[in-house]
Formats: structure tokens, sequence, C-alpha cells
């Protein structure tokens, strides 16, 4: 499963780099309005520091003003995949936008049934929110499930995204689950990697290491 990071702030985005695991970005309206900076330039510095899909998405609620924008986004940078929501005017964009050759991510996508249509849109990433869907008691990685066998049915070339991924039980059941990509925001994922067992562990390997050394030295000494 490909791991992307849900934030658009260049720390969090630059430390996480540094693993060399991260394969690409999403951001949205709200995770850039949280950023100091022109969204664009920090897009740009986004795409200059992960060398992956960086989704950007739309803000305009008419296909004319989403295709408008998504043109805009694509011509930004080529790592920039742009970002419709699932409504009627969202998937008329994403047609027509993807008849250009331009990639989509459908996002705020909460059924099977809108991923059904996000691929036949021809989007090449669709974004179910599991977190929210959990919010609303309802299962989200169920949504994902289906997606998922849907998607491998009728071989679409659309890459399912969980998104809205809140803890690490939740990265792992997208993977189980066969997600391609799971986006998670940079405290879950710094989260991924610790487990006290090995904190534990490291710490008695370096003991008995200084341990033995110092008996080797002493021998030594004699
Ligand atoms: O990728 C979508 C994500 O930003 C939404 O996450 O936690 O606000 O539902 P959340």
């Amino acid at each position: 499963m490909k791991i992307f990071l849900d934030t658009a702030s260049l720390k969090e985005i630059r430390e996480a780099a540094a693993l060399g695991v991260v394969d690409g970005i999403t951001t949205n309206p709200t995770l850039l309005s949280k950023e100091s900076g022109e969204p664009e330039d920090i897009l740009v510095q986004i795409c200059e520091t992960v060398n992956g899909p960086i989704s950007a998405e739309v803000v305009a609620t008419d296909a004319e003003g989403m295709m408008r924008e998504g043109r805009h986004w694509a011509g930004v940078h080529r790592n920039i995949v742009v970002k419709c929501p699932c409504t009627t005017e969202g998937l008329k964009a994403t047609k027509a936008l993807s008849s250009e050759g331009i990639r989509i991510n459908m996002t705020l996508v909460f059924s099977a049934t809108q991923a059904l249509l996000a691929a036949k849109a021809g989007a090449s990433i669709c974004s179910p929110f599991v977190g929210r869907i959990d919010d609303i008691a309802s299962p989200g990685m169920e949504v994902v499930r289906d997606i998922v066998q849907i998607y491998r049915n009728y071989s679409f070339p659309c890459e399912v995204l969980a998104a809205s991924l809140r803890h690490p039980m939740h990265v792992v059941e997208a993977a189980k689950l066969g997600a391609h990509i799971g986006t998670m925001p940079y405290s879950v994922f710094t989260a991924l990697v610790k487990h006290p067992l090995t904190d534990i562990g490291l710490k008695k390997f370096l003991e008995d290491w200084e341990k033995a050394k110092k008996e080797m030295g002493a021998k030594a000494a004699r």
C-alpha cells in the first residue's frame, strides 16, 4: 500500500519524507487554510519535496469552474493530481479533465455507488473518507472493502485511497482490504513506527553491549 500524508504542513512533510517511505501527499482547502502563505506556493514546495502524486482540490462547485481550476492546477506542476468532489458537477468535470489526460482524485466519497461513478468518469484515484463514515456510526471500512471488490471485478484502473484515517488500526485495516493508498495525518504516520517492545529491546541490547565492552576492556587490562 502506498503511504500518503494528509497535510499541507511543509515541516511535517519534510520530516516524514526524510524516512523515504512517503509516496504522495493529499491536501484540501481546510488543510491549506491552516498554513501561512499562498496555497499555490505551498503546493509547489510540496511537489518539490515529495516526488509523487500531490492532490490539489478545486473549490468551484460548477463543472465549468472545476475544469478551469483543474487545468490551472495541472499546469502548476507535473506531480499535481486534481481533486474534484463527488457531485454531479464533479463527475462532469472529472470526465472532461480525465479525457484531457489530467489525473483526478475524486474526493468526498462516502459510498460504493459514488465510487463506481468516479471510476466510470475516469478518476485515477477515488477517496472514501473512512473516519467520517465511522463518525456517523456506520462502518467506513466496509465502504473501502466494497469499492476494492468492485474495482477488481471490472479491472477499473482507479486506485482506492483510504482517506480520513484517524489511527494506526485504520491503516492496518485499509492495507488488509487491499486499498492501494492510505492517507493519514502526520500524527498517525509517526505512530506507525512506534512499539514499546522495540524501545525496551533496543535499551537492553545497548546495555548488554556496554557491559560486554567493559568486560572485554577489563580482560585486556589483566
Ligand atoms: O483526506 C481527507 C481528510 O483530510 C479528512 O480527514 O479526519 O478531517 O475526516 P478528517
